[in-house]
């Protein structure tokens, strides 16, 4: 049996709720020296759409985070790269993520970052399932609240796959049911 994908948020519905969040970083940071650190790779298409809708000056930096394996259950260790040259020490950073599922990554990427001495650190994630409100992430902006299933497309993957679908898919894994 396939692997099943059930459409869960629209591209529309994406592109309309980024523009919103833009907006807000818009009104939220003018007169502020604004850095967006992008983490790699999920959250490269919500952030280059975003970046297309903020109006005010800001720079861009990439780090990567990857928990350790493929799956869908993610192992708690985080592995961070990209963090040496990061020039944040005197700016307000907003921290682009694809999803916050348990939040390990993200209080890893901040904590790292805080260490940076940023004058400013929040959170933007597409998405967040439940499971991320254990940790007390400073989570400025939220596209959209999710069940805590499996998401594939729009920059996420499953084992590397499907990152090009163009909408937030539920994967049903064949076996799975
Ligand atoms: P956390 O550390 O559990 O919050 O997981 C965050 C990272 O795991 C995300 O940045 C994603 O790369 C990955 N992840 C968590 N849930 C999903 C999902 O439903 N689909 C794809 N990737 C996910
Ligand atoms: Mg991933």
């Amino acid at each position: 049996m396939a692997d099943r994908l059930e459409l869960l948020i629209s591209e529309r519905r994406i592109r309309a709720r980024t523009a919103a969040l833009a907006r807000r970083i818009d009104d939220d940071y003018r007169g502020r020296r604004l850095s967006l650190v992008i983490v790699l790779k999920g959250a490269v298409m919500f952030a280059a759409d975003l970046m297309g809708h903020i109006t005010i000056p800001f720079t861009i930096d990439f780090i990567a985070a990857a928990s350790y394996g493929e799956g869908i259950r993610a192992s708690g260790n985080v592995a961070l790269s990209g963090l040496d040259g990061l020039a944040i020490g005197d700016r307000h950073v907003l921290v682009v993520e694809d999803i916050l599922d348990t939040g390990r990554t993200s209080t890893a990427v901040l904590a790292a970052l805080r260490a940076r001495a940023p004058a400013g650190l929040a959170l933007c994630a597409l998405l967040r399932k439940p499971g991320a409100a254990a940790f007390d992430l400073p989570v400025g902006y939220v596209g959209f609240d999710i069940p805590p299933d499996f998401v594939v497309g729009w920059g996420m993957d499953y084992a590397e796959r499907y990152r090009n679908l163009r909408g937030v898919y539920r994967l049903i894994l064949a076996g799975d049911r």
